[in-house]
C-alpha cells in the first residue's frame, strides 16, 4: 500500500474543476468535480483510491434542486439500479484492496403527507427550496406507511453486483429528529455498509480500537496472545490482553478493545446546507481504518465537502463529486 501505485498525475490543490474541463484519465488529488457521479467516475482511472466514504442522496427523501439528481426516481428498484450503476463505476476507480463504506437510511411509502403536493404515484419534488424534504405517495409495491427497507435492497443488490457485504455498522444517533407519528417509535439509527472489492483488503483494525473500559470480572488475563506475532505485539507495545483477546491493556494502563458495530455519534447541524450532511465523527473510523496516510479517499456524492474535510484532516488525500454546484461552493468555502 503506497502511493508509487497511484502513477504521477497527482497535483495536490484545493480547487473545483466543472466537468467539462476535466482531463479524462488523469487524475488530480484534491479536486470536486461538479457533475453527475456516473459520468465523472467514467473519466478516472481505474485502481486509482484506496478507499470510498460517502452518503448518497436517500430515496425519496429531499429534492436536491438540480436536473439529473439520484433520489427521486418512481420506484426503490429504479433507484437501486441508478445505484448499483454509480457503485460499479466506483468499483473500477477503486484499487482492488480498496473498501466501500456506504452511508444510508431508510424511507417509509407515503411518508409526509400533507406537506407539498402529491401526485399518483412516486415521489414528489418541489424545487422551491433545495435539500427540502419531499412528498412520497403510492410508491409502486409499497402500501403508504411500509417501511420501503432500502439498505438491504441497495446492499443485497450490491452483494450481487460482485461486491463483498462485510458489515452493516449502525450509526446510532443519540439525537435523532423528532417524530410526531404515534404508532412506532421514533427512528435513531442509520446505516454504514463496509463492503469490498476483494476478500482481502486493507483494513487497519487498531487505529480505531476503542476504550475497553476494563469491569474486572474474572481475569483471564494471559501475558501477550498466542494469536500475536511476536513482531506485532513489539510494534503494539502491548503488555497484557484480556477475554478472549478482545481486551488489550497499552502502555498507558488503558484497556482497548476492537471497534464494536454500533457507533453512537450525534448528528450536526451544518449552517449552510438544508439537507444533512453527516457529522465528521461518523466517518473518521472509515478513513482511519480504510486508507493509509498520504492515501486517496473517494466521495462520488460530495455535498457539502465532510469526507474532503475529514480526509484532508487525516493527513489523505480526496477526490470528489458532486452535481450541484451551490454545494461545491459550500464544500470550498468549507475547505478553506
Ligand atoms: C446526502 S447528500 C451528501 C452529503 C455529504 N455526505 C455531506 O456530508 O455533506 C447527497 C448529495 O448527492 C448529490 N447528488 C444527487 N444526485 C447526484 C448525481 N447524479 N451525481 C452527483 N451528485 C449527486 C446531492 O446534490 C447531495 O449533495
Amino acid at each position: 500500500m503506497n502511493k508509487k501505485h497511484l502513477g504521477d498525475n497527482y497535483a495536490p490543490t484545493h480547487t473545483s474543476t466543472p466537468f467539462k474541463q476535466h482531463l479524462s484519465g488523469v487524475m488530480e488529488l484534491n479536486k470536486i468535480y461538479c457533475g453527475d457521479a456516473v459520468e465523472v467516475l467514467r473519466s478516472l482511472p481505474a485502481e486509482s483510491v484506496n478507499c470510498i466514504v460517502t452518503s448518497p442522496p436517500y430515496y425519496a427523501l429531499r429534492d436536491y434542486g438540480v436536473h439529473g439528481q439520484i433520489g427521486l426516481e418512481r420506484s426503490p428498484e429504479e433507484y437501486v439500479d441508478k445505484m448499483v450503476e454509480v457503485f460499479t463505476e466506483c468499483c473500477r476507480v477503486l484499487r482492488s484492496d480498496g473498501t466501500l463504506w456506504l452511508n444510508i437510511g431508510d424511507s417509509y411509502a407515503g411518508s409526509n403527507k400533507g406537506k407539498g403536493k402529491k401526485i399518483h404515484t412516486g415521489v414528489q419534488p418541489d424545487a422551491s427550496n433545495i435539500g427540502d424534504i419531499i412528498t412520497t405517495f403510492n410508491i409502486k409495491g409499497y402500501k403508504n406507511k411500509d417501511i420501503i427497507g432500502i439498505p438491504w435492497l441497495l446492499a443485497f443488490a450490491l452483494r450481487d453486483s460482485g461486491w463483498y457485504l462485510r458489515q452493516d455498522i449502525i450509526w446510532h444517533k443519540p439525537n435523532p429528529m423528532p417524530e410526531s407519528v404515534e404508532d412506532r417509535c421514533t427512528k435513531a439509527h442509520e446505516y454504514i455498509f463496509l463492503l469490498s472489492k476483494s476478500p482481502r483488503y486493507y483494513f487497519d483494525y487498531q487505529v480505531i480500537m476503542e476504550d475497553a473500559k476494563y469491569d474486572g470480572r474474572k481475569k483471564m488475563v494471559r501475558e501477550g496472545s498466542k494469536r500475536l506475532s511476536l513482531g506485532e505485539k513489539a510494534c503494539l507495545g502491548v503488555q497484557t490482553i484480556c477475554k478472549g483477546g478482545e481486551r488489550w491493556k497499552v502502555t498507558d494502563g488503558k484497556y482497548m478493545r476492537r471497534k464494536r458495530d454500533v457507533w453512537t455519534v450525534p448528528t450536526r447541524p451544518l449552517k449552510e446546507a438544508h439537507f444533512a450532511a453527516y457529522p465528521p465523527d461518523l466517518i473518521k473510523p472509515c478513513i482511519l481504518a480504510g486508507c493509509p496516510i498520504g492515501g486517496v479517499v473517494l466521495d462520488p456524492f460530495m455535498g457539502a465537502g465532510t469526507t474532503a474535510l475529514v480526509a484532508q484532516e487525516l493527513g489523505r488525500h480526496y477526490i470528489g463529486i458532486e452535481l450541484n454546484s451551490e454545494y461545491v461552493g459550500i464544500a470550498e468555502r468549507r475547505l478553506g
